[in-house]
């Protein structure tokens, strides 16, 4: 790996009781930091991990209403886990956390592992969740390193290359390894996120204010900016989409996108069919259905990404003379379904209900 100017020339002790005096009165006020439930570090983990802490906030408390232990998340039913995700995005994240649930309750007697090697074992528990579980719920050493502290640690020591990628990626896990104390592990593994979201951030880092601004070596050169190198974003891919809204005396029709699809498995959907290029969208959503489709008015167009698909997805309202295979549903019964954020946008739409992202749950 390339490493340009001087390394810092502190020690890890001093790095850490700078840091650890920081937090002590800068730490930020998060509901999981208020209890040491393993199960709840774990849940508050997996939502953060592509989604901001204002955001999951709410999510994370009505989850813990809903789901307050591992029983009752592997005992719940796929269809609830994703409801409470609804919103959230990146839905496998909630498949493998009841998915977890369930191997913890048959082969730990429903109690997260403690090692990191173990809870390694478990679907959906990489390097870094494991860590902030083992470390956060039961102050082991063990390091983290995700976004913020990337950015934290590329800028500390001046590293120079991308830190998704090996070998800056395999040196910032010996760093971040070497960095955290033995005792009060908790703290500062936490300390180093809140550093990289409230001072090192990504743009206009506020360096005059941050407890490593001594031994910051991107600081000392003059390269907040440049660290650390950004990583080649992945190509994206532009998706064209049309769905269908079918009414019948005031029922709406719905499907669940089927196990194993590339995108929504396992969540309810107006009918909808990715569009070849130029292809007719009667054409397309005929395909979906399995009926003749007429279009009679384009109510809508959502333009919208998931990963690496930009999504322009237009929204008409249609007829069939068959009655397609789905379910039919009243207003109040499609929007108590688990439904992908744009979908549910349609029927809110539809039924003219105030936006809400994860109300009451209602069977239907
Ligand atoms: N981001 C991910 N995990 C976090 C935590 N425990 N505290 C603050 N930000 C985080």
């Amino acid at each position: 790996m390339a490493r340009t100017g001087k390394r810092t020339s502190a020690s890890s002790p001093e790095l850490q009781l700078e840091l650890l005096t920081w937090y002590r009165t800068h730490a930020r006020d998060l509901p999981w930091r208020r209890t040491r439930d393993p199960y709840a570090i774990w849940v508050s983990e997996v939502m953060l991990q592509q989604t901001q802490v204002a955001t999951v906030i709410p999510y994370f408390e009505r989850w813990m209403q809903r789901f307050p232990d591992v029983s009752a998340l592997a005992r719940a039913e796929l269809d609830d886990v994703l409801h409470a995700w609804q919103g959230l995005g990146y839905y496998s994240r909630a498949r493998s956390l009841r998915e977890a649930a369930r191997v913890v309750e048959r082969e730990h007697g429903g109690r997260l592992p403690r090692s990191v090697p173990a809870l390694c074992q478990l679907p959906g528990v990489g390097r870094y969740t494991a860590g902030a579980i083992a470390s956060i719920a039961h102050g082991t050493r063990a390091p983290i390193v995700d976004g913020n502290v990337e950015r934290v640690l590329c800028r500390l020591y001046g590293l120079d290359g991308d830190p998704k990628k090996r070998p800056l990626a395999a040196e910032l896990w010996r760093l971040a390894e070497a960095l955290v104390p033995e005792r009060r592990a908790r703290d500062f593994n936490q300390a180093l996120m809140d550093l990289g979201a409230t001072l090192c951030t990504p743009k206009a880092p506020a360096c005059e204010r941050c407890p490593w601004r001594g031994p910051c070596v991107a600081r000392g050169s003059n390269r907040q900016g440049e660290l650390p190198a950004r990583s080649a974003r992945p190509r994206t891919t532009a998706v064209r989409v049309a769905a269908a809204v079918v009414e019948r005396g005031g029922r709406w029709l719905v499907k669940q996108v089927p196990e194993g699809a590339p995108r929504w498995a396992g969540l309810w959907c107006f009918p909808h069919a990715d569009r070849a290029r130029a292809e007719a969208a009667e054409r397309a959503l005929g395909r979906a259905l399995g009926t003749r489709v007429t279009t009679s008015e384009h109510l809508r167009t959502y333009k919208h990404s998931i990963t690496r698909f930009r999504i322009t997805l237009d929204v008409y309202r249609c007829s069939t003379p068959a009655r397609p295979e789905g379910r039919w549903l009243t207003p109040a019964q499609l929007l108590a379904l688990a439904m992908p954020a744009v979908h549910r946008r349609i029927a809110e739409t539809l039924t003219s209900a105030p936006r809400a992202r994860a109300p009451a749950r209602s069977r239907p």
